[in-house]
């Protein structure tokens, strides 16, 4: 049997020591397939962001392995060696920190085109302009600074310079949670658009809505540990853990697990015009 694309089982990652030592994650397996999101969940402190540095090799887990086709990405002192390193990249929260404020959107793109490929620079600038147009970044903003584009085009910048190194995995950490409403429905129609194009994504939100808007399936995580995974759908409509459905009653305007928030459809060939439900995001 193939094995899946990106794949991680039994991680678990600790912090610090004797009375301080923070158990981040214990134990958590998932896996991601092709033209697939994968949804974690989870309040603030619930390991999250922990778990996704490690999917992407930022963080060493104490514990478990993470395989990318079957091969382990944790060999000898590094992470992802090789020809692995550009396969799976990260989108962070806040485009602000993971952006250089001296570098135009187009120069920050260029860049990580040329450190993944060998090629001249006019060929890096032409492949980054491509890129942010195919981001809704026209030439006229890719030459701004991140301080001139609203909060919304940075991150769609942060998703291109990503996308630049040509990976087949992408690890979104609460990508919507810094822009507004409008921002945040291009975005997710965005990676919708990049799902159906056959890249997995890794989506990771506090948000059970933005989840359910992409995610066929959702893990939820609380203390380091999922406490429940499966059918995005399936746990909406019954879930069967109390955080799970402390979770689901926190989405705003929302007074419990309800039918109302877009689901997700059957077919995501359907899906390419659905017009988000933005109260629930
Ligand atoms: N580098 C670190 N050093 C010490 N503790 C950390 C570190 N990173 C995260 N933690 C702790 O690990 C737990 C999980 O954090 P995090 O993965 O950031 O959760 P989330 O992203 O779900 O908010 C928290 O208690 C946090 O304080
Ligand atoms: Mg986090």
């Amino acid at each position: 049997m193939t094995p899946p694309l990106l794949r991680a089982t039994d991680v678990s990652v600790a912090f610090g020591r004797g009375a301080d030592r923070v158990r981040a994650v214990r134990g958590v397996s998932l896996a991601v397939e092709p033209g697939e999101s994968v949804g974690i969940v989870g309040e603030s402190g619930s390991g999250k962001s922990t778990l996704a540095r490690v999917l992407v090799g930022l963080q060493r887990p104490d514990e478990g392995t993470v395989e990318l086709r079957g091969r382990s990405v944790f060999e000898g002192e590094g992470a992802y060696p090789g020809a692995l390193r550009r396969q799976v990249q990260m989108v962070f929260q806040d485009p602000y920190t993971s952006l250089n404020p001296r570098m135009s959107a187009l120069d920050a793109v260029a860049e990580s085109v040329a450190f993944h490929d060998r090629c001249t620079r006019a060929q890096a600038r032409d492949r980054a302009l491509a890129l942010l147009g195919d981001m809704g970044i026209p030439p006229g903003d890719a030459v701004k600074k991140p301080r001139l584009l609203s909060g919304g085009q940075r991150q769609r910048v942060s998703v291109a310079r990503a996308l630049a190194a040509g990976p087949s995995v992408l690890v979104a950490d609460e990508p919507t949670s810094a822009i507004d409403q409008s921002a945040q429905a291009q975005l997710l129609n965005l990676f919708n658009r990049l799902l159906r194009d056959g890249l997995a994504i890794v989506l990771i939100s506090h948000n059970l809505a933005v989840i359910r808007y992409l995610s066929r399936r959702v893990h939820v995580m609380r203390d380091g540990e999922v406490v429940e995974e499966g059918e995005t759908e399936r746990i909406f409509g019954a879930p069967s853990h109390d955080y799970t459905r402390t979770l689901i009653a926190s989405i705003p305007g929302r007074e419990a697990a309800g039918t109302e928030v877009s689901p997700q459809p059957t077919t995501r060939d359907g899906n390419a015009d659905r017009r988000i439900d933005l109260q629930a995001l």
